[in-house]
């Protein structure tokens, strides 16, 4: 019996779900991700957002999930999150072009809430597909939900900025773009962050 990333038993559906992702590229798992009904969160969604970049990216940064913007344009971070990430990549000296970015769920939550783990749960095969696709050189974790959902670890303010390898990938959690708002320091810590990202590759 496999494994998850959570350390728990695969059950039998995710197995097949895996075993039929592993041939597909990324037209195809986005296709599939469009027709996904695993999850509560296709109920509501106006498009998938299965993540955009180019194919043979060495950074590769995961959100939460789509909020309202994403949802209506289908694509990631292009609301008020994703123009503080822009400003903070422009800092750091990476090129957004250049990334690719992807959302631990891939439809949008009522409210915006945190998707449920089970959502988490069920969406999790797709980014990791997404991932083998890319195979990129270093991960970006943006906030709490994808740094429990990869490292199982509960706290950001902990972990933030450490390089940490599991699985054979090099992953760095790091304050999710929205958080930024609270705390006018956390702008300069995502961004020292983006930077120890761009020195992995
Ligand atoms: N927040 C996220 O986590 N992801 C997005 O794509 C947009 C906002």
């Amino acid at each position: 019996m496999k494994l998850t990333d959570f350390d728990e038993e695969e059950t039998e559906e995710e197995e097949t779900l895996e075993d039929k992702l592993k041939d597909k590229d990324l037209q195809e798992v986005a296709e599939m991700i469009a027709n996904c009904e695993r999850c509560r969160l296709h109920e509501n969604r106006t498009n998938t957002v299965p993540g955009e970049g180019p194919e043979d990216a060495a950074i590769m940064l995961i959100g939460e999930g789509p909020g309202e913007n994403e949802d209506e344009q289908g694509r990631p971070f292009v609301g008020s999150a994703g123009k503080k990430l822009d400003e903070c990549l422009e800092k750091a000296g990476i090129n957004r072009e250049k990334v690719f970015i992807s959302n631990a769920v891939k439809c949008r939550a009522p409210e915006n809430r945190d998707p449920y783990r089970d959502e988490l749960r069920a969406c999790h095969p797709y980014t990791k597909r997404i991932v083998e696709i890319i195979d990129p050189k270093a991960i970006g974790l943006l906030g709490r939900v994808p740094t429990k959902r990869f490292l199982g670890k509960e706290s950001i303010t902990k972990v933030r900025g450490e390089k940490i390898e599991k699985n054979g990938r090099t992953y760095i959690p790091m304050f999710h773009p929205a958080a930024l708002r609270y705390k006018a320091s956390r702008e300069e810590q995502l961004v020292k962050d983006l930077r120890t990202l761009l020195e992995q590759i």
